[in-house]
């Protein structure tokens, strides 16, 4: 085994300097990212122990209660990211439209968009919280950028990833060329690479969902998960339940030991909970470079063109084969023996 120390910023020059032609500027952009979230990660993790908890006594554009921690993070990644030359717009779930680079500074040819900071009703209790990212090209040709160059389809993502805030802080992330994961050690103030080329098992054992919406869910979700409950030796049937009510958390371990986890449309939320610019796109990039699979229920998540900023979907995301098989049942192909 091989003890040698590689931070975040030495794999990411070296894996642009990989590909001929690259500016550096992506390697840049993910630098100041990594700033971002080392700052939050510094708030997250004394959160309680100042008072910094707590509503802010407003609702976000969805209307969830929004958290000071959210606007915090919101606010020191737009920060961070202004002022590189690297971006020509933002967006951020926190806020209805898009952001622009302020005029003093020089826009670029990447557009970002993030959810600063995910299960946030979990930041009271000291459960895992996190950022997700996902950077596109512009399409635009030059200047300010506009929700044009916001709204494109997943697929165009050029890099996606996420910092998980938890029992140790991580940053995964994929530029289009497998996913790793790194390790923060506080110590340094460093992300070191701890999961190189992330692969997931074609299939798990568990699932994850809120299954206190099974009463709204559609006939399909409520036969695939009494289809996982039941026991079947050669299926490793009846899987395990696991849902902490953080994407990023949940995704995070669907990445390392497979499974599925799913926000289903219902009939109170035909599209569900989550965001597809903020929240599914990202994740269902680094899903895919892992080897599995993300899809609304009908089709890939990743070539659902977007209509809004803001609009949420389904999401059925984890082991290839286990999406393979919730798609069966949402679409109606498959039902109980
Ligand atoms: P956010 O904190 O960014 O608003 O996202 C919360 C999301 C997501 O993290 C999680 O998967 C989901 O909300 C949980 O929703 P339920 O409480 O409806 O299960
Ligand atoms: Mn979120
Ligand atoms: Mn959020």
């Amino acid at each position: 085994m091989s003890n040698k120390v590689i931070t975040i910023e030495r794999f990411i020059i070296e894996e642009e300097r990989a590909h001929p032609g690259a500016s550096g500027d992506f390697s840049g952009l993910l630098r100041d990212l990594t700033l971002a979230f080392k700052i939050i990660w510094r708030e997250v993790s004394k959160a309680g122990l100042v008072n910094i908890l707590g509503m802010a006594g407003t609702e976000n554009i969805h209307g969830d209660q929004v958290k000071k921690l959210d606007v915090f993070a919101d606010e020191k990644i737009y920060q961070a990211m202004d002022h590189g030359g690297y971006l020509c717009v933002m967006a951020s779930e926190e806020n209805e439209d898009v952001l622009q680079i302020p005029e003093k500074y020089p826009t670029g040819k990447y557009v970002l968009l993030y959810d600063p900071l995910d299960g946030s009703s979990n930041i009271d209790v000291n459960v895992n919280i996190g950022s997700i990212f996902s950077i596109y090209r512009r399409v635009t040709p030059k200047g300010q950028g506009t929700l044009e160059d916001c709204l494109q389809p997943g697929y165009k993502q050029v890099g996606a990833g996420y910092a998980l805030y938890g029992s140790s802080t991580m940053l995964v992330y994929t530029t289009g060329d497998g996913v790793h994961g790194f390790t923060f050690d506080p110590s340094i103030g460093e992300f070191l690479l701890s999961h190189e080329n992330i692969k997931m098992p074609k299939r798990g054992k568990i699932y994850s969902v809120n299954e206190g919406n099974y009463r709204y869910w559609f006939d399909g979700v409520k036969k695939y998960v009494k289809y996982l409950q039941e026991e079947d030796e050669a299926t490793n049937r009846p899987y395990s339940g696991r849902y902490i009510g953080s994407m990023v958390a949940d995704i995070h371990r669907t990445l390392m030991y497979g499974g599925i986890f799913m926000y289903p449309g219902d009939t109170k939320h035909p599209n569900g909970k989550l965001r597809l610019m903020y929240e599914c796109n990202p994740v269902s990039f680094i899903i895919e470079q892992a080897s599995g699979k993300a899809s609304n229920g009908e089709k890939r998540i990743l070539d659902i063109k977007p209509e809004s900023l803001h609009q949420r979907v389904p999401i059925f995301a984890g082991s290839e084969e286990d999406v393979t098989i919730a798609e069966e049942f949402v679409q109606g192909k498959r039902g109980l023996d």
